[in-house]
């Protein structure tokens, strides 16, 4: 994702506290007191500017979601959106994520989201893709039995990849296209940034959900 430099950038985040989480370690297992409801937990990795997590905010009110962005300078156009949408189910963390059990207890959350993330195309960096096998059995703890992730990708051999590495963990297949736009799919209908770009262009989106 192209980053603009930006004035002032700690300065500006410690604006948002109301939904930049500090310390998110600390939140394990407690993430129902931070949004203070029993409402079931959603999570994105990777979030960039934040146009999907927030379109899902609006959308199901009766949600919660928490979005992972690494780049200060892009989270904090997901954090402003977020301040003048006045959402009240929706964080975000600014941190590359790794280990995500060190956020979330067992059976914490009811959905992962994976737009776009970085593919790392070459093979000796396979062990950053989201979609590494190391990711996804961290995922499976985290996630109650029965639900899903759903991950999105302009680059086919990512997305065989990742079709692969769920497989060898064990998920099961709900729905997979290589053209998620040439289907009349519920995943088509909430659009991603990057996807917005590749779309335009004319370029084939490849969508699967898979279930742990
Ligand atoms: C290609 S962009 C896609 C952004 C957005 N999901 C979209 O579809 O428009 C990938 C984003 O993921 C972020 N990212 C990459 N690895 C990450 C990680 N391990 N944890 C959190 N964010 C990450 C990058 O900083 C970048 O903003």
């Amino acid at each position: 994702m192209r980053q603009r430099k930006v004035k002032n950038e700690e300065e500006r985040l410690s604006e948002h506290h109301r939904y930049l989480i500090q310390q998110p370690q600390e939140k394990k297992n407690r993430w129902h007191e931070v949004f203070n409801n029993s409402n079931e937990i959603f999570a994105e990795f990777g979030c960039g500017r934040g146009q999907f997590i927030l379109t899902l905010a609006k959308l199901n009110p009766d949600r919660n979601y928490i979005a992972f962005e690494g780049r200060g300078s892009i989270i904090l156009r997901a954090l402003e959106k977020a301040e003048g949408a006045d959402l009240k189910n929706v964080m975000f963390i600014k941190e590359y994520i790794n280990d995500v059990n060190e956020y979330f207890e067992e059976n914490e959350l009811s959905g992962i989201y994976l737009n776009f993330s970085d593919p790392w195309p070459k093979d000796r960096h396979s062990k950053r893709r989201l979609t590494h096998r190391r990711y996804l059995e961290g995922y499976q703890k985290v996630l109650k039995n029965g639900s899903h992730i759903e991950f999105k990708s302009d680059n086919s051999d990512f997305f065989l990849f990742a079709l692969n590495e769920f497989k060898n963990c064990g998920m099961k297949l709900h729905e997979s296209t290589m053209d998620l736009h040439g289907t009349k799919l519920e995943a088509a209908k909430v659009t991603t940034e990057y996807e917005d770009k590749f779309k335009a262009a004319g370029k084939e989106i490849n969508y699967c959900k898979v279930q742990v």
